[in-house]
């Protein structure tokens, strides 16, 4: 049976990088998993921005959380998944903009992962530093911060950080969260 399930499973959340800068190929390869992802009537309401220059990616650095910071700081790829609410319906009472941009940020974190990078999804950032810095045009709106690099050593992370990677990844179990027919 063909499966991608261990690679899904295999894909974790670290927060090592080498310095080594990220070849155009494989770049371009995270763009592509960003850009296959499903959408609601294929309306792709995404955009992939990467921080290519040095004011930008210093803009980037600084509208980390303290905590983000000490860390995806060292990435070498340093991107903002951004969302137009124009460019897909509400539907149901919920932003479902931000359902897709969910599903291509996790088409990118997956294909980091089977190319041995850590790739890193975040929430913790400024909005506004985000929103202006990158001159992100209403109506759209920053969605997450993601960073890829190659992997480091653990052992080059502040101990907290170190902490952090080395906790054991968890998951609810099946019979937690599968409903079958309905609630109740
Ligand atoms: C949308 C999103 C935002 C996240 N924000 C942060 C963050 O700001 N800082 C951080 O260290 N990790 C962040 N994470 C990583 C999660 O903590 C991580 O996915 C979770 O603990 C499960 O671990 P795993 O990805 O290794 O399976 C984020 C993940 C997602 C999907």
């Amino acid at each position: 049976m063909p499966t991608i399930l261990q690679a899904l499973v295999d894909r974790r959340s670290e927060r090592h990088f080498s310095n080594r800068p990220l070849e155009p190929e494989v770049v371009e390869s995270l763009i592509e998993a960003f850009r296959w992802a499903p959408s609601s009537n294929n309306r792709q309401p995404w955009r992939l921005l990467i921080a290519k220059d040095a004011a930008s990616i210093a803009a980037y650095d600084d509208a980390l959380s303290e905590g983000n910071r000490t860390w995806a700081t060292a990435a070498a790829l340093k991107m903002v998944v951004v969302g137009n609410p124009d460019e897909q319906p509400d539907r149901n009472g919920m932003q479902s903009f931000m359902l897709d941009c969910g599903l291509a940020l996790e088409n990118l974190l997956i294909q980091g992962c089977a190319l041995g990078l850590t790739t890193h999804a975040m929430i913790g950032w400024d909005i506004d530093k985000v929103t202006s810095a990158f001159a992100i045009p209403a109506p759209m709106r920053p969605v997450a911060l993601v960073v890829a690099g190659y992997r480091g050593r653990i052992e080059d992370l502040p101990p907290d950080v170190q902490a952090k990677d080395l906790k054991p990844r968890t998951r609810k179990p099946a019979e937690e969260i599968v409903v079958w027919s309905r609630f109740g």
